[in-house]
């Protein structure tokens, strides 16, 4: 099966994606957790990349494309996949669609997980991420058990960089711009479900799954 989570910074979709990929046997793939990687690489490539996210902006098409573009090709894809964060826009939404027909593939499911503009700020405000594993914590939606410390690796908890109050409305109006038409695209091929995103992680992850069935 293939799935796109789609929706605002903060609707959470990286933290279904990961709960789901396990219960589904899938890999999940995050382009924001690829270009964070790129970005911590002391070249030129990684150095522009930090910039981009820094200032709350989309990275260049034709790089995340290509960058997406190698990772479905990679043989754990070949069951299906979660994608999150990406696409970003129409023209990624057509890349996608071409690099899959060349495949004789195509997304069955594109969730939409619809969230409140104070909820989304509220959440990315208090997002806390582990430097080993990824995993999502929240100072209080989803606090770990131990100070700043994973529960599943034990890994250092830290604040994105991107999760500054600037940044998150400049990401936020980034989305309005660039990403909400996709709505509209997935809608009109018949491959959007809805979902209410403010309410609590597990509620929101049995709606999923119902619709991933
Ligand atoms: P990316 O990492 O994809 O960020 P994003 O889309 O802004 O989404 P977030 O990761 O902020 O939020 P999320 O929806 O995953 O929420 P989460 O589950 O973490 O991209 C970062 C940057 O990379 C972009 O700005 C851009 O520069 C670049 N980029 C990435 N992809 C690109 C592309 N395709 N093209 C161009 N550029 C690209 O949850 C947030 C918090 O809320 C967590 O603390 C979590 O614990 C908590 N939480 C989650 N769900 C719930 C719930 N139901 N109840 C209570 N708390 C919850």
């Amino acid at each position: 099966m293939r799935i796109i989570l789609l929706g605002p910074p903060g609707a959470g979709k990286g933290t279904q994606a990961k709960t789901l990929a396990e219960k589904l046997n899938l890999p999940h793939i995050s382009t924001g957790e690829m270009l964070r990687q790129m970005s911590q690489e002391d070249t030129q490539l990684g150095e522009h990349t930090k910039d981009f996210m820094n200032k709350g902006v989309l990275v260049p098409d034709e790089l995340i494309t290509q960058v997406l573009s190698r990772r479905i090709s990679q043989p754990d894809t070949k069951n299906g996949f979660i994608l999150d964060g990406y696409p970003r826009n129409l023209n990624q939404a057509q890349a996608l669609d071409g690099m899959l027909k060349e495949k004789k593939i195509a997304i069955d499911l594109v969730i939409y997980l619809d969230t409140s503009e104070p909820v989304i700020i509220q959440r990315l405000s208090g997002r806390l991420v582990c430097s080993l594993c990824g995993a999502n914590f929240h100072i209080k939606n989803m606090p770990p058990k131990s100070n700043m410390t994973c529960d599943n690796c034990g890994g250092k908890l830290y604040q994105r960089s991107d999760d500054k109050d600037e940044t998150i409305r400049k990401r936020l109006e980034v989305y309005l711009r660039e990403s909400s038409p996709l709505i509209q695209y997935y809608d009109e091929r018949q491959k959007l479900y809805r979902i209410k995103a403010d309410e609590a992680s597990a509620i929101v992850l049995n709606k999923i799954i119902e619709l991933a069935k």
